[in-house]
């Protein structure tokens, strides 16, 4: 194999390897976010979901739902507690997501609002409870108003629960309103109140992402025009964030979810946190003034679209504008006064109809004019084949749009049959790609994890040589989805998957990392006989080089079960003496990882000896990541 190490085809682009997440699968509630209190503020559809009465030591009281919706439009239910307990063992107790993951050593943070103009003399106790119902914390709140304000107190686990719970009981003869119940580590990512599960939060920062698509996915669309996502109401005072049912709930899901709303508590400004916080630029998508096609396929007439297209210009505000706009003093109010240096943003997520185009020009009308240095991301790219889409493609082709989004769910051989999809694609016209969603799918197993084999993700590390190959064309890429809660989860494969206290890396995850971590700055040539290799003797190669830190980078895969031993004659570089080092990826093809076995497929290094003619070997199914150190 010949590497031209001085011959440069493109830059790549950093943004290339990016993250896609959405609320599917637990991955915001009962997943990133760390709120462990599930239906905190009584808004679900079934006002007490996730809450149980207590009545023990012959105390006892009850609840009432009461809805204030005049009062309070963004959050209008609380549970008004009428308690009879001199004991002290009435009240209520919260199951959490799935239960709640509970770490012993570890501080929680408990906080409610509450109004008690007939329940000042009340004394309450927070306490932790282990899958035995035993207690592994404790902490008392006292000294109740009249009026509604927060109460919060801190407390220390004394055990460990991947299932635990949450009572709040009440001593003493009263009553007591309550509203936003709610329990965090303290422990949260950057220790924010209000924050993320920092483990899964770390997971994503190690994948040093180029970006992050955000809210989703189907999610922007909603089930109905009503529910669709609406960034405006995600920002702000959590308190004040009104809560939505999941697109992925119930009926809509592939699996039952009946729990499964959006609390908003992960919003739009956590969400720009977080980008910056790893180094990713954001890549917001809104709705664009339709429904998800495959739910009610609902689209807002075209005469009603201007607050869809307002929302995409306020966001621009909010990420950018300064503190004497509008948007942008909420976003300093928020404690952010710097920009976030939005530059990108999508509008609609698979849209495959005329009416899409429709919509879509008015809002690239519109952003273009105020923020013509915005990058736009059209929907959903003509994967299929068929008029329909030709005529999309046509359409986009001519637009002002500076992507396409692309998706790709589809069976392994697909992705090393398409290894050399963007070889060809017309480099004078056309937009360039974003490939926003994509994932090998492999037949169904027991496990929630068992379609993340390593066969599926060696697929996809062939087909991204072909993205990195194409760099000019493919500017970005994410997998997707990204989180799934082992118990809770509605689509597979995943990138992520996790329960209460643990999370795991698929094998799809790290092909994502060492793609990401080893991306370099330019694209070069790797030629076998002058020609790509791109599934010729089942191997498939891309190369760039690290201007910066002077390496060559080669990602090599090898899909036959077979060990295959490369020339590789490296030109227009002087290799430094010493060490290259060859990141392996390689397992069963069946092979997946667990929560319980986590390791089965992990990347392992070792030292190869550089020079301009080197000696590799790519072991049978195997991804192969090559630093060639030169002078
Ligand atoms: O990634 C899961 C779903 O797949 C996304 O929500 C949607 O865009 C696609 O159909």
């Amino acid at each position: 194999l010949t590497v031209q190490a001085n011959k440069p085809i493109t830059n790549v682009p950093p943004n290339m390897w990016g993250i896609f997440f959405e609320d599917i699968n637990f991955a915001a509630d009962g997943g990133l976010y760390a709120e462990l209190v599930k239906n905190r503020s009584f808004e679900f559809f079934a006002p007490l979901m996730g809450w149980k009465e207590v009545k023990q030591n012959k105390d006892t009281g009850h609840i009432l739902i009461v809805n204030r919706t005049a009062d309070n439009t963004a959050n209008p239910r609380y549970a008004a507690l009428t308690v009879d307990a001199p004991n002290g063992s009435y009240g209520l107790s919260n199951e959490g997501f799935r239960g709640m993951g509970i770490t012993k050593g570890q501080q929680y943070n408990f906080s409610m609002w509450a109004n008690a103009p007939a329940g000042t003399g009340l004394q309450a106790r927070v306490v932790l409870l282990d899958e035995k119902d035993q207690p592994i914390g404790e902490a008392a709140l006292s000294g109740f108003h009249d009026g509604w304000q927060p109460y919060k107190v801190s407390l220390t686990a004394t055990g460990t629960a991947a299932k635990g719970k949450l009572q709040l009981l009440f001593k003493g003869q009263g009553s007591i309103d309550l509203d936003m119940v709610s329990l965090f580590p303290a422990n949260t990512w950057k220790n924010r109140p209000n924050g993320l599960r920092a483990d899964l939060a770390q997971m994503l920062a190690d994948l040093k992402p180029g970006f992050i698509r955000f809210p989703g996915g189907c999610i922007v669309e909603g089930r109905d025009l009503a529910n669709r996502y609406q960034w405006k109401k995600t920002v702000g005072k959590p308190e004040e964030r009104t809560l939505i049912v999941n697109r992925w709930n119930t009926e809509f899901s592939y699996r039952s979810t009946p729990d499964y709303f959006q609390s908003f508590g992960l919003g739009f400004f956590e969400y720009f946190q977080l980008a910056e916080d790893i180094g990713a630029a954001p890549l917001p998508i809104l709705n664009c003034g339709m429904a998800c096609q495959f739910n009610t396929g609902e689209v807002v007439a075209m005469n009603e679209l201007d607050p869809y297209v307002q929302d995409a210009l306020d966001l621009i505000e909010f990420a950018n504008g300064d503190a004497s706009t509008k948007w942008g003093a909420l976003r300093a109010a928020m404690g952010h006064p710097a920009p976030f240096h939005l530059t990108m943003m999508g509008v609609g997520n698979e849209q495959w109809d005329p009416q899409y185009i429709e919509r879509y020009k008015i809002f690239e009308q519109a952003i273009k004019s105020k923020y013509p240095d915005i990058k736009l991301v059209s929907s959903a790219g003509p994967f299929s084949k068929g008029p329909m889409f030709d005529y999309l493609w046509k359409e986009l082709k001519s637009s002002r749009a500076d992507f396409i989004d692309e998706h790709y769910y589809m069976p392994p051989q697909w992705f090393l049959s398409n290894a050399s999809r963007y070889d060809n694609y017309d480099r004078k016209k056309g937009p360039k790609i974003f490939a926003g969603e994509y994932a090998a799918h492999t037949k169904e197993g027991t496990e929630p994890e068992s379609r993340n084999t390593w066969g599926s993700a060696l697929a996809e590390a062939a087909f991204m040589t072909g993205l990195e190959r194409n760099a000019d064309v493919v500017q970005m890429a994410s997998y997707a989805p990204l989180f799934a809660h082992v118990e809770a989860w509605q689509w597979r494969p995943d990138l992520i998957w996790f329960d209460n206290l643990r999370a795991v890396g698929t094998p799809n995850y790290y092909v994502q990392k060492l793609f990401s971590a080893n991306k370099g700055t330019q694209v070069v040539p790797i030629l076998q006989n002058g020609a790509v290799l791109a599934g010729k003797d089942s191997l498939y190669a891309s190369a760039t080089i690290d201007a910066a830190a002077k390496q060559v980078i080669l990602k090599i895969v090898n899909v036959s079960a077979h060990p295959q031993s490369l020339q590789i004659n490296l030109q227009g570089v002087q290799a430094a003496k010493g060490a290259a080092q060859q990141q392996v990826l390689t397992a069963n093809t069946l092979a997946i990882n667990t929560l319980d076995d986590p390791g089965k497929v992990a990347p392992v290094t070792q030292s190869i000896t550089a020079g301009n003619r080197l000696s590799i070997n790519a072991a049978p199914v195997s991804l192969n990541v090559i630093a060639i150190p030169y002078k």
